[in-house]
């Protein structure tokens, strides 16, 4: 089994005698209240998701990801995970505080370093851009102007009450891999319903592997991308059709997205490693938003580090599309045929269809999960614009 990034799958959930003399204390600590993103982070800081990390990072962790996309004992480390509160607010706290989310504790960070970042240094180097119509770089300029960092002990782990079959833990995942005998396991990042081209990708890596991880993400979002709940049933009914049982795993992906492209691809990849997986699917703009990227930049990245620092090997893909010549899907590298000849459509233009009622073509949307989509916009009207 592939080893999680750093050597040691992290584990910060307390139990037993430990969370007691804990919970004993919670009601005369400081308290900080989590919002959607930093439960997000609190929940994969916790399962080991995000291993090595141990906590929220410290300003010398956190300068040297952002300057060298390192942690500061060079584990390669792209995005930083940070827990901002206001300066006043920070000035009140130290040593161990109470992470609540409505008002329930939910774990005890224990302070390490309080400090003041340079926000314009992390979105111009994390997000390659300041520009605040990048939805994380808007967020980033909107948090606290304090940064927290230390470790986390989780002491009540929030219950999930979603997909609630598909929660499952990096022990979890390693568990059920090691059970099927699967020794390459490659992940499939996503956060959108899946069409052709994504059923495109996994089946050429599932050629070449023993079983997936389709591993959507479920944190926060933005809020024109189409909800979770809606993406799930659409992953169930893709799975049901077209893919043999035993050869995928569906579990949701706690994580928030940061839409920062590159840097998140590398992070991906890595919670991916700790997840147990061996091999990690990188199309074309991966976790990109609007034009902040080229469309190949999250492929070039992975160039710029050693393999073995990376640990998990990259599958990278050329834009897909269906060629109606070839009657298949195809891309640059396997297809002669004029761009004419290629069906694709953009997530805007296949939302228009599917507001309208209309299916999109098969070669683009397979039915069973336009139907998903289309019986979704009725029901709630939740597939927005962009
Ligand atoms: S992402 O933000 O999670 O990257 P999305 O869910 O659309 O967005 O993409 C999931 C994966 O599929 C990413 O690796 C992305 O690069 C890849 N991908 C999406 N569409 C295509 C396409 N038409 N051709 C090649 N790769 C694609």
């Amino acid at each position: 089994m592939i080893a999680p990034h750093g050597g040691t799958l992290v584990n910060r959930i307390v139990e037993g005698r430990a969370r007691e003399a804990l919970l004993a204390r919670v009601g005369s600590m400081s308290r900080v209240e989590l919002d959607a993103w930093g439960l997000s982070d609190v929940e994969m800081i916790a399962i080991g998701g995000f291993s090595p990390l141990e906590g929220f990072m410290a300003k010398t962790d956190y300068e040297s990801v952002v300057s060298s996309r390192r942690l500061a004992n060079g584990l390669v480390w792209t995005i930083p995970v940070v827990l901002a509160v206001s300066r006043a607010q920070a000035q009140e706290l130290r040593g161990d505080v109470a992470l609540t989310a409505d008002g329930s504790a939910v774990a005890i960070l224990h302070i390490e370093d309080v400090y003041t970042p340079d926000k314009a240094l992390e979105a111009a180097r994390v997000f390659g851009t300041t520009d605040p119509s990048h939805p994380v770089v808007k967020r980033l300029e909107a948090i606290g102007e304090a940064y927290l960092g230390g470790r986390i002990s989780v002491v009540n782990r929030p219950k999930p009450t979603t997909f609630l079959p598909y929660r499952l833990d990096p022990n979890d995942t390693r568990r059920i891999f090691a059970e099927r005998g699967w020794k390459r396991v490659v992940a499939f990042q996503t956060r959108n319903p899946i069409h052709r081209a994504h059923e495109y990708l996994q089946k050429c890596a599932l050629e070449i592997c023993d079983g997936m991880l389709l591993h959507p993400i479920v944190g926060e979002t933005k809020g024109d991308d189409v909800p979770a709940a809606v993406r799930m049933k659409s992953y169930e009914a893709l799975l049901a059709s077209y893919y043999p049982k035993d050869r995928v795993v569906l579990a949701v992906n706690p994580a928030s997205m940061r839409y920062a492209g590159p840097r998140e691809a590398i992070f991906h990849a890595l919670i991916r490693k700790n997840y147990g997986c061996t091999h990690f699917i990188v199309g074309r703009d991966h976790a990109g938003v609007g034009k902040f990227y080229g469309t190949y930049d999250a492929q070039r990245i992975f160039d710029e580090f050693q393999p073995d620092e990376i640990g998990i090997t990259p599958l990278l893909f050329e834009n897909a599309a269906y060629c109606t010549i070839c009657r298949g899907m195809v891309s640059s590298k396997t297809c002669p045929h004029a761009p004419e000849q290629h069906i694709s459509l953009s997530g805007t233009k296949v939302r228009e269809l599917l507001q309208a009622g209309t299916l999109p073509p098969p070669e683009v949307t397979r039915p069973e999960v336009a139907a998903v989509l289309i019986e979704a916009m009725r029901d709630q009207s939740i597939i927005h614009r962009p």
